[in-house]
């Protein structure tokens, strides 16, 4: 029990010596000689002190020597040096410090000549975005000290010299002071010393540092009034203001024994708020028919006592609360006291309010990054944003009240940047404006400045930027909320086409919930096996290879003449087929197979037009759509050129009439290609295409059964001389079987038209029947799909040739998503992207299954990945 009761009072003493120790070697100090050489440092010969360079927490101003004649009148070396700041409207410093910890600032200011122009400046003194003090220098030997007791939110203050037009601002030295949290506690505001008195000293020597430990300086005072008293004596700490001995074993007393002690106080005006701090300490042994009890007033009126200081012991007594205006203390005895009232030690302080708050860390530190990234001067220095009238060039901020200013815009324009865009940049939230223009930036448009959210203005012209602009920042500029300026990049790719490159790469199964990895080795797995079973079993094989000819066409699409047409086709040997536009003919440009799409003339709705959107379709490009790689535009001959697409379209290729089975999973793919096309034509395209004739003749399908979408955008430019596929209006609005009924109510086309179109291309896919059936006699494929479906025999739906080789779940789900595609009303149809997410998962499973069987009758090399696909896949209650 004895030790438990013990411990605490150990830990406790303990604590109090390790904080002595610590105050007395300097720890946390930080002193700054302003103007000493970068680097180098020295110990103060009469304080001790351990100053070094300012160089490094400032990056402006020039270091200058005092003259020579004031050198030798003082002793004080951090005084020999200033920092001098003849260039810019603030200068600040930079200073690493605890946030929330108490700190004494002070700044040390002495003239000395140091210019030669014997022209003593006055300037201001800013502590982060708020006024400190005035510095007001009288003589060239003035040493002005402006003291601060401030807690800082952030874990760094800037100090700042404003230059306000009376001379170049400067600074002698700068120093930091940790002090006890306990101490110096305001209500509101930072703490900025008027006076600080060594009352009845008995030199006129200041003390400070070692004799204080926080390194206040004392000033001593004498009055002619007052008269001194002291003791050889050591003055005992016992509480956490720790007033150096020195300054408490003096003490002042009045001459005449029963007057007071008096000070007046002129503190500025009425509104200025003071705290004031007296020191007591008994320096006499009172005899035992002596007394010493002191009574205080504040302006007349009784603020403290009666009370007896301690012998040998301090005591501080200090205004709790802030009073105003010009202040008179009165210290005086008691009726009862024998002795005189006595005085050791007293500070006064006015309350300065820190109303300017200061731009957000996070903000802060983005910039601050940007600023060492690209190495820029400009006037860089102190808060970004606040005070307003000093933020920094090519900045903007928004000040709300007291809110804390955010940067809106960065102008970095001309500034000579070089390398790539700064990543940090995407911290500056509230960005509205950027503006990186004619500088000498490289690499990448980073993706962060499509997210941040409010840019309305980005300029990243003449650069030399890489690359492509990605597509959200495209979208976000056609569609009006971004001005986007990216001109003068000569290796920036700045069109939609870009997207391809970026699409190829894109494998066309989701890595949802399982490793991306897995999912490539596992479709790497898939293809070497899918292609070894076709080729046994005499089927359609598939490949991912990436089809690189009709990138080599688009290269070279350009405009052609009718005589080039008339070479390419040669002469109209060879007929493809006849579309709704016109006559399709084969053709070879340049060694490759184009497909050469003649339209007829009455087709064409007119000539401008057609130019217009024939530059349009030029730009749209994707992998699910066939390439367009040039027109003809002679006389009345129109003609577009595609890239040629041997298996021709999904029509006949899925046909139950065409000898070939398509197997499911290769069904799946051109299901899920095709609706990736479209998708594509609806959100990667500004504006929205919509196809508008959907239908499996406009599937085109390549030598590697790779789907494309044909015709689009055309429905937009041409009639059809196609009597079989028009009804309703002179244009062309569909075909029947596909039509969206909605469009018969509101005979208005939108993406979910596309939709439904595409529904039924799904139910061809799944049942290879075409869209309106021989049997029952003109029965509408979704008609007889939901028939079955009411029933519940997917397997009738499916396409009876695939014998039930197909995962049954993945059948499901194609059917719900074709049936929820033609939905009468277009709201409960899904979108394009939803239908390829839904796709791609019927894909993975079917993937899934198809490398279970092979895995089954070769067990040599496929690896075990265990992974469960089918999850969540079931058909559902109907
Ligand atoms: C100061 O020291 C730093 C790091 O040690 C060095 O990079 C810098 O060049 C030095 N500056 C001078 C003026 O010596
Ligand atoms: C201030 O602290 C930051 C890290 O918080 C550091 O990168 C920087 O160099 C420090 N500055 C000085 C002058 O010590
Ligand atoms: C300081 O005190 C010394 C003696 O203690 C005296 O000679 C000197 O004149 C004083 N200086 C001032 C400026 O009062
Ligand atoms: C102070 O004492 C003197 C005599 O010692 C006396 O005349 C005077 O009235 C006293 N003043 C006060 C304010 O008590
Ligand atoms: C008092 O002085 C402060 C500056 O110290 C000033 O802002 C304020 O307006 C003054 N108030 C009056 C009433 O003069
Ligand atoms: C106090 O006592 C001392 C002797 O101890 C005496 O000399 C002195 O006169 C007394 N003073 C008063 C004010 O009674
Ligand atoms: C202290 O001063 C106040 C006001 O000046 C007075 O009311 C009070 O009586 C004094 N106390 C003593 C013990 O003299
Ligand atoms: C953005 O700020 C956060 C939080 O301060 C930081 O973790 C992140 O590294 C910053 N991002 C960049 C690119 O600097
Ligand atoms: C880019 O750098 C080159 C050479 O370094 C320089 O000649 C050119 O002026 C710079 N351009 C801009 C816009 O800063
Ligand atoms: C642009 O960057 C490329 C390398 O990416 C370089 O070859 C070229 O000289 C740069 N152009 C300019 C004007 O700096």
């Amino acid at each position: 029990m004895g030790m438990v009761k013990y411990f605490p009072l150990a830990l406790l003493i303990s604590f109090a010596l390790v904080c002595l120790v610590r105050a007395q070697d300097q720890s946390g100090f930080i002193s700054l000689d302003s103007g000493l050489p970068a680097n180098t440092s020295y110990t103060d010969q009469i304080t001790g002190l351990y100053y070094i360079s300012d160089a490094s927490f400032i990056n402006t101003g020039i270091s200058k020597s005092i003259s020579p004649d004031f050198r030798k009148s003082i002793f004080q070396e951090p005084l020999w040096t200033v920092r001098s700041f003849p260039d810019g409207l603030r200068n600040c410093y930079y200073i690493n410090l605890t946030a929330g910890n108490r700190y004494l600032i002070r700044g040390t200011f002495m003239y000395g000549n140091y210019d030669g122009q014997g022209q003593v400046p006055d300037f201001d003194l800013y502590l982060g975005a708020n006024m400190w003090d005035s510095v007001k220098l009288g003589q060239p030997s003035d040493i002005i000290y402006k003291e601060i007791i401030h807690v800082s939110s952030l874990n760094y203050i800037h100090v700042c010299l404003v230059n306000t037009g009376s001379g170049t601002p400067f600074i002698s030295a700068l120093e930091l002071r940790p002090l006890g949290n306990d101490i110096y506690v305001t209500q509101s505001g930072s703490l900025a010393l008027l006076t600080r008195w060594d009352t009845g000293a008995t030199t006129n020597q200041t003390i400070r540092y070692k004799d204080d430990v926080y390194d206040r300086i004392w000033w001593p005072i004498s009055y002619y009034r007052w008269t001194e008293l002291n003791t050889n004596l050591d003055i005992k700490q016992f509480n956490d203001y720790r007033l150096p001995s020195s300054v408490m074993t003096t003490a002042a007393t009045p001459i005449i024994a029963n007057s007071s002690l008096d000070i007046s106080v002129t503190a500025g005006n009425d509104t200025t708020q003071c705290y004031f701090y007296m020191h007591f300490a008994e320096v006499e042994k009172l005899q035992a028919n002596q007394s010493r009890v002191i009574n205080i007033s504040l302006n007349g009126n009784q603020w403290y006592g009666p009370f007896s200081p301690e012998y040998l012991s301090s005591t501080t007594i200090y205004s709790k609360n802030f009073s105003t205006g010009d202040q008179h203390v009165s210290i005086y005895k008691t009726e009862s006291s024998t002795l005189p009232p006595i005085l050791n030690a007293f500070e006064v302080y006015k309350v300065i309010e820190l109303r300017q708050s200061e731009t957000g860390q996070e903000e802060v530190t983005a910039i601050m990054d940007i600023k060492s990234l690209y190495s820029i001067t400009k006037n860089w220095q102190g808060d970004p944003c606040a005070p307003k009238e000093y933020s920094w060039e090519g900045l903007n901020c928004s000040y709300n009240d007291s809110n804390t200013p955010r940067i809106i815009s960065l102008n970095l324009s001309s500034s000579g940047l070089t390398g790539e865009i700064a990543p940090y940049i995407s911290n500056l939230t509230m960005l509205k404006i950027l503006d990186l223009s004619n500088n000498n930036l490289t690499g990448p448009i980073p993706d962060f400045l499509s997210q941040l959210p409010f840019l309305t203005v980005l300029n990243l012209e003449r650069n030399n930027l890489t690359g492509s602009v990605s597509v959200e920042l495209i979208q976000r500029s056609n569609n009006g909320s971004l001005l986007l300026s990216v001109g003068e990049n000569p290796n920036l790719c700045t069109s939609l086409s870009c997207e391809k490159k970026k699409n190829n790469i894109i494998i066309p199964v989701v890595a949802s919930a399982v490793g991306g990895l897995f999912i490539l080795l596992l479709i790497a797995a898939a293809i070497i096996l899918i292609i070894k079973r076709r080729k046994q079993q005499g089927l359609v094989t598939v490949s991912f290879e990436v089809n690189n000819r009709s990138e080599q066409l688009e290269s070279k699409k350009h405009q052609f003449t009718y005589a080039d047409i008339l070479r390419i086709t040669n002469n109209f040997e060879r007929v493809l087929g006849k579309g709704g536009f016109g006559i399709v003919y084969h053709g070879y440009l340049d060694g490759t197979q184009v497909a050469v799409k003649m339209l007829s003339p009455s087709s064409v709705q007119g000539y401008k037009e057609f130019h217009t959107e024939a530059n349009l379709l030029m730009r749209v490009h994707h992998r699910n759509l066939t390439a367009f790689v040039g027109n003809c535009d002679d006389g009345t001959n129109l003609g577009l050129i595609y890239e040629y697409m041997v298996n021709g379209d999904l029509a006949s290729q899925v046909s139950d009439q065409n000898a070939y089975i398509l197997s499911w999973e290769v069904r799946l793919r051109i299901a899920l290609e095709a609706a990736q096309g479209l998708e594509y034509l609806h959100n990667g395209c500004k504006p929205p295409i919509i196809h508008r004739d959907v239908k499996s003749t406009n599937i085109l399908l390549n030598e590697n059964y790779q789907a494309k979408i044909a015709d689009f955008g055309l429905s937009k430019i041409f009639a059809t001389d196609d009597a079989n596929a028009t009804h309703l209006s002179t244009r062309v609005v569909g075909t029947p079987g596909y039509l969206d009924p909605e469009y018969y109510t509101t005979n208005w086309l939108t993406e979910k038209s596309d939709v439904y179109s595409f529904g039924i291309v799904l139910l061809e896919i799944v049942t290879s029947r075409p869209a309106i059936l021989k049997r029952p006699e003109n029965a509408h494929i979704s008609r007889w799909v939901s028939s079955i479906l009411a029933k519940a025999d997917i397997k009738r739906i499916v396409d009876p040739r695939l014998q039930a080789n197909f995962n049954i779940n993945s059948a499901w789900k194609v059917v719900d998503l074709a049936m929820a595609c033609v939905s009468e009303t277009a709201t409960t149809r899904p979108t394009m992207s939803q239908v390829v997410m839904d796709l791609k998962q019927c894909l993975e499973v079917e993937i899934a299954r198809t490398m279970e069987n092979d895995e089954t009758k070769s067990k040599d090399s496929i690896p075990e990945f265990g992974l469960n696909f089918t999850t969540g896949l079931r058909p559902t209650a109907r």
